[in-house]
C-alpha cells in the first residue's frame, strides 16, 4: 500500500547513508586518489572535463593516454594544438579540447599552474560552467558546493518524484538540489570531496535510467518515486524533438605511392582544427549534387563506396563515401594549406587523430579498396 503522507527529507540521515555506501562500493577510477594521498586538482579538472562528453568506460582510456604524455597542467600548457587535438579525437565536441588547452595555458601562466580553489574564480576560466566549477572546488579543494550532474539531477527528480517535465523540470531538480547538500559544510574534508562523487556513483550504479535497483539502494527508504512504484517514470521528459537529418559527400583520394588527401578544418567550422577527409558542406539534401566542388569537378574516376552515419548533438548526418586512386594528388588537384597527406604505409588510419564520424568514412574506403585490390 503506498503512504499518503509525504516524506520528510532528513539531508543528514542522507548524507551518512550515501557516505558508508561509498565507503564499500565507491568505483575505482584512474582519477580518484586512494587512501590518504593528495588530490591533485588537475587530474580532477581533466577527468571533469572529458566526463561532461561522455561515459566513464569510455573516458578512461583518453584520461589515461593524456596523464601519460602530459602529467601536469604546465606540460599540458606547452603541448602543440595539434597534439592535443589529435589525442582528443573520438571524444566528440572539439571545442572542449580547443577550451581544454586555453584553460592549461591560463592556469599555467596566470596562476602560476595551480588551479583557483573557489567556484567563482574556477568559472571564469575556458570551458569550465557552473557545474564543472562546483565538481572541482568540492572533489579536489574539499570546497561544499552544489554539485549536479546528469546522475545527481536524475537522484533529485527521484527522490522528490518531480513530475514537472523538462526543460522546465530540470530547474525545479536544481533548486530541490540544495538540500542534499544542506549542512554539507560540517562535514570531514574527506567527506566533502567523497559526497558528491558517491552521488554520481549510485547515480551510475544504483540509480541507473533504466531498470534502478531500488532492492540495494541505501536511500530506498527516502525516495519519494519508490515509493509511488515508478522510479523509471522520473526525470519526467519533454517529448523528444525530431533530430534534422543532413547529407554530405566525403572523399578518399588516394595517389599510387599511397599518399590520402585529408584537410585541417578551418577554426570555425565545426570540427575545427581536426585532421578530416575531404567533404562539402552538409546541409546537402538528396539531389542537390554538389557539382561545383572540386573533387567532382576535377577527378573523373570518382567511384561511390557506401555511406556513413553519424549522430550528433543537433542532427544525423549521412555522408557518401567516394574514392578514387589518382596518378599524383599535388598535379591533379593542387594543395591548398589546409591540406596534409597521409601515407597508410607509415601511420594506421587509427593513429591519424580523426574524429569519429571521418574515422568511419576511412575505415569504409580502407576496407573497400583492400577488397577492390584483391580482385584487380
Ligand atoms: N561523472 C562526472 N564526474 C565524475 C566523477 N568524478 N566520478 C564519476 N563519475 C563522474
Amino acid at each position: 500500500m503506498v503512504k499518503s503522507h509525504v516524506l520528510r527529507f532528513e539531508p543528514d540521515k542522507f548524507q551518512a547513508d550515501v557516505l558508508s555506501w561509498y565507503d564499500e562500493n565507491h568505483r575505482i577510477l584512474p582519477w580518484r586518489v586512494k587512501g590518504r594521498q593528495k588530490t591533485d586538482a588537475y587530474k580532477v579538472w581533466l577527468s571533469e572535463i572529458m566526463l561532461q562528453q561522455t561515459t566513464v568506460p569510455a573516458v578512461i582510456p583518453y584520461f589515461q593516454k593524456f596523464t601519460q604524455k602530459w602529467p601536469d597542467i604546465k606540460s599540458l600548457a606547452s603541448a602543440k594544438d595539434e597534439e592535443v587535438m589529435a589525442a582528443w579525437a573520438g571524444l566528440g565536441y572539439y571545442a572542449r579540447a580547443r577550451n581544454l588547452l586555453k584553460c592549461a595555458r591560463v592556469v599555467s601562466t596566470e596562476y602560476n599552474g595551480k588551479f583557483p580553489t573557489d567556484t567563482d574564480t574556477l568559472l571564469k576560466l575556458p570551458g569550465i560552467g557552473p557545474y564543472t566549477a562546483a565538481a572541482i572546488a568540492a572533489i579536489a579543494f574539499g570546497q561544499p558546493a552544489t554539485v549536479v550532474d546528469g546522475n545527481i539531477e536524475r537522484i533529485v527528480s527521484r527522490i522528490f518524484a518531480i513530475s514537472t517535465p523538462y526543460p522546465l523540470g530540470k530547474k525545479e531538480i536544481h533548486v530541490r538540489a540544495q538540500s542534499l547538500f544542506e549542512g554539507i559544510a560540517k562535514l570531514s574534508l574527506q567527506n566533502i570531496k567523497s559526497y558528491p562523487q558517491a552521488l554520481m556513483d549510485i547515480g551510475a550504479e544504483v540509480c541507473s535510467p533504466k531498470s534502478p535497483k531500488c532492492h540495494i539502494c541505501p536511500v530506498q527508504k527516502m525516495c519519494q518515486a519508490y515509493r509511488l512504484k515508478t522510479p523509471e517514470s522520473f526525470p519526467v521528459k519533454a517529448p523528444k524533438k525530431l533530430v534534422p537529418i543532413r547529407q554530405g559527400e566525403v572523399y578518399w583520394i588516394e595517389d599510387k605511392t599511397g599518399n590520402i588527401l585529408f584537410e585541417r578544418r578551418l577554426d570555425k567550422r565545426m570540427l575545427g582544427g581536426m585532421v578530416a577527409l575531404p567533404t562539402t558542406d552538409w546541409d546537402l539534401n538528396g539531389d542537390a549534387v554538389p557539382q561545383s566542388n572540386i573533387y567532382r569537378k576535377k577527378i573523373k574516376n570518382l567511384t561511390r563506396l557506401g555511406v556513413v552515419h553519424h549522430v550528433f548533438t543537433h542532427f544525423r548526418l549521412e555522408l557518401v563515401v567516394y574514392g578514387a586512386t589518382i596518378p599524383d594528388i599535388q598535379n591533379v588537384l593542387g594543395l591548398s594549406d589546409h591540406s596534409v597527406t597521409y601515407n597508410l604505409k607509415k601511420i594506421a588510419l587509427k593513429d591519424i587523430g580523426l574524429p569519429s564520424v571521418f574515422l568511419k568514412a576511412g575505415t569504409l574506403a580502407q576496407s573497400f579498396l583492400k577488397r577492390f585490390d584483391k580482385v584487380q
